[in-house]
């Protein structure tokens, strides 16, 4: 199968995407935040764009360049990335949240750097929004896709995202093969569906991109 068919077009269809870390500050100077680079969002974000689909790419910090002809939303916070997808979802088509989203944040951020003092500091956190399970609960028309990043079960975990967050397309990711996980070039990942799950070869993140825009398309033409 060619993954990147030249001839399969996404015109006239809007895509909106999230890519990147997010950090959740501490104070000025210190935040909490993961391993994400982005790459993959920005992959796929690419792919969209060049197979003609208007994009929006929400980002969290990453060292990535810009893609010219891509609506760009830079953010810094969950709560932001929250804000940033909840004002653009609703017209949009298809959907990939590939964002690696801080699940919490610190309960109090200081204005001021925290000094040290005790030999044990304790850091109070609490839950921040869960972006893809909102859009599950809101969409209409559009096609959603979410990822899962584990490290143990993968199918099984996957799977359950799938269903408790309304996806309609989960990309399950290990973190622990080879080729796969957060700063590469590449990933291994299984594609889950309520009825399928379809383990991929080591593939390019660009050409997982098309083959997740090919996937959602098909999607939607058997709704
Ligand atoms: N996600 C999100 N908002 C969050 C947390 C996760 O939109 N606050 C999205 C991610 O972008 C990804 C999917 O949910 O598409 C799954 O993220 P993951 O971290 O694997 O799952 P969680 O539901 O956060 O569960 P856990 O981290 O406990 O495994
Ligand atoms: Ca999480």
């Amino acid at each position: 199968e060619q993954l990147t068919h030249p001839t399969f077009s996404l015109a006239g269809k809007k895509v909106l995407i999230t890519a990147g870390p997010t950090q959740e500050p501490l104070d000025p100077v210190r935040f909490l935040s993961n391993h994400s680079s982005g790459k993959q969002g920005y992959a796929i974000a690419q792919a969209a764009k060049d197979m003609g689909a208007q994009v929006t790419l929400v980002c969290g910090p990453c060292a990535l360049t810009d893609i010219p002809g891509v609506e760009m939303i830079h953010v810094q916070t969950a709560q932001e990335m929250f804000e940033a997808v909840k004002n653009t979802y609703e017209d949009a088509n298809y959907i990939i949240m590939a964002a690696a989203v801080g699940d919490y944040r610190p309960e109090v951020v200081s204005n001021q750097k925290i000094k040290k003092a005790d030999a044990c500091m304790e850091l109070r956190l609490i839950k921040n929004p869960d972006i893809l399970a909102f859009v599950g609960r809101h969409k209409t028309h559009q096609i959603l896709c979410g990822f899962a990043m584990e490290t143990q079960d993968l199918e099984k975990n996957a799977h359950q995202k799938l269903i408790d967050k309304n996806c309609d397309l989960l990309i399950g990711n290990n973190l622990f093969v080879e080729g796969a996980g957060f700063q590469g070039d590449t990933n291994v990942v299984c594609l889950i569906t309520k009825d399928s799950i379809d383990q991929l070869p080591k593939l390019t993140k660009s050409e997982l991109g098309y083959k997740i825009l090919k996937t959602m398309s098909k999607l939607e033409k058997e709704k």
